[in-house]
């Protein structure tokens, strides 16, 4: 049940986003990222849109707000309806039903030529006979701008994607990450409000793929430009995007910067699709104002939360608690709750970190992160060992969707 007048800060069901974003400017109070977003002016409005191919809804009622200046990003699974959102965007397809308004207007109003989006595809599609420069200009040629503008428009433009030494060259001879920056070069140099891109990285390789992301989020700030990126890398939308919408299956489950998503997900989904985690599915078996307890089948000791949560004694959670809150230690913790027993399966070294794979008696298991400083030490758990997985109660997340 809710109960009136307490703060449930770690359940939310999916209508409960707005007070997740309230709850959250709270409490990043001072964090100029954060105000400075809740201020900026609305520029994309997606409201109810609906989009049916057929039998297949490939968007069911999707509504969405972008900011003036947001990197925004769309991530979710393969056939979850990203590009299709993108592809109404950019006014290639058509809404089933609902509307889009960019900058006020309704986009469907606006003719195709005077719509101030510009879409960057994922093969760039850049002309192979044609130079950078040409390929950069094709567009505003396109429009009738006068020659003297166009030069000085491609040349700021180069400039900025810092591909001006490259000017005469031809696609091919040119690596894939400056392809890219053509390419980008191609749809700012249109002056597009709206900038969407559709897997920008997704022609090159890991390497560059980071380094390419750090410029174009450099790129796209310096030009007055709002920007929906498409993704299927949540590492990619967590390092570029100011916020994201995670989506599944047609539907937004959840918007929030990547802090947001990360540290409070609403939903199983999310908490699993953001980051890892570990995931015990329990029920409610004592409920009160300001705290509850949670029982786990897979877990001996019973899982203490440290506030209360809007649901009914015996209401099915989920508890998810991400590996770098996880302790790993030989001795068995001080506390009451909030532990598993368990043998080290498995020890993962990454480099400045290492997963240990914490299997219990039932099988299930809890990963940790732990960094890779603690297997410096003597008596650093190893594999067949013995060992306690705890976590402290402010590290869990409740899930009831
Ligand atoms: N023109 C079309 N006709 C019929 N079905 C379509 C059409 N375009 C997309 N779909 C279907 O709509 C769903 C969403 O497709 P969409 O391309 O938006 O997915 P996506 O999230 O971009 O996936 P990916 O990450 O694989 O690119 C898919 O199930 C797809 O098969
Ligand atoms: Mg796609």
């Amino acid at each position: 049940m809710a109960r009136p007048g307490v703060f449930h800060p770690r359940v939310f069901k999916k209508s409960d986003q707005r007070q997740l974003d309230t709850m959250m400017n709270e409490r990043m109070n001072g964090q100029v990222a954060q105000s400075a977003q809740t201020e900026r002016e609305d520029l994309v409005q997606i409201i109810d849109v609906v989009k049916n191919f057929g039998e297949h809804v490939a968007l069911n009622q999707v509504s969405l707000t972008v900011k003036k200046k947001e990197l925004f990003a769309l991530l979710g699974s393969s056939g979850c309806g990203k590009s299709t959102l993108l592809r109404i965007l950019a006014g290639f397809e058509t809404a089933t039903s609902g509307k889009v308004l960019v900058d006020g207007e309704d986009l469907s109003r606006i003719p195709p030529y005077r719509r101030p989006v510009n879409m960057m595809f994922q093969s760039y599609a850049l002309f192979p006979h044609m130079s950078v420069q040409d390929n950069v200009a094709f567009g505003l040629k396109q429009e009738g701008v006068p020659k003297n503008e166009i030069q000085e428009r491609v040349d700021d433009v180069l400039e900025l994607v810092q591909m001006r030494k490259f000017a005469r060259r031809k696609p091919h001879q040119l690596s894939g990450g400056q392809q890219q920056r053509v390419a980008l070069a191609r749809s700012l140099v249109k002056r597009p409000k709206l900038l969407l891109l559709d897997e920008p990285m997704s022609a090159l390789d890991k390497k560059i793929r980071q380094k390419t992301q750090l410029e174009l989020v450099n790129i796209i700030d310096k030009v007055d430009v709002t920007c929906i990126m498409v993704t299927h890398d949540q590492e990619e939308a967590m390092t570029m995007a100011t916020r994201l919408a995670v989506m599944s299956e047609g539907e937004i489950l959840q918007v929030g910067t990547p802090n947001q998503v990360y540290e409070y997900p609403n939903c199983r989904f999310t908490a699993e699709f953001i980051g890892s985690t570990n995931l015990f599915e329990g029920v409610v078996v004592e409920d009160e104002p300001d705290h509850v307890f949670v029982e786990s089948p897979d877990l001996d000791a019973r899982l203490y939360i440290n506030h209360g949560i809007t649901g009914p004694l015996g209401m099915p959670v989920a508890v998810s608690i991400r590996p770098e809150r996880v302790r790993v230690s030989r001795e068995k913790p001080e506390q009451k709750y909030n532990y598993a027993r368990g043998v080290v399966k498995d020890l993962a070294y990454m480099g400045s970190y290492t997963l240990y794979h914490v299997q219990l008696e039932n099988g299930k298991v809890i990963v940790a992160n732990l960094s890779s400083l603690v297997l410096s030490s003597d008596d650093a758990p190893s594999y067949d060992d013995e060992v306690w997985a705890s976590w402290n109660e402010s590290s869990q997340v409740v899930l009831t969707s």
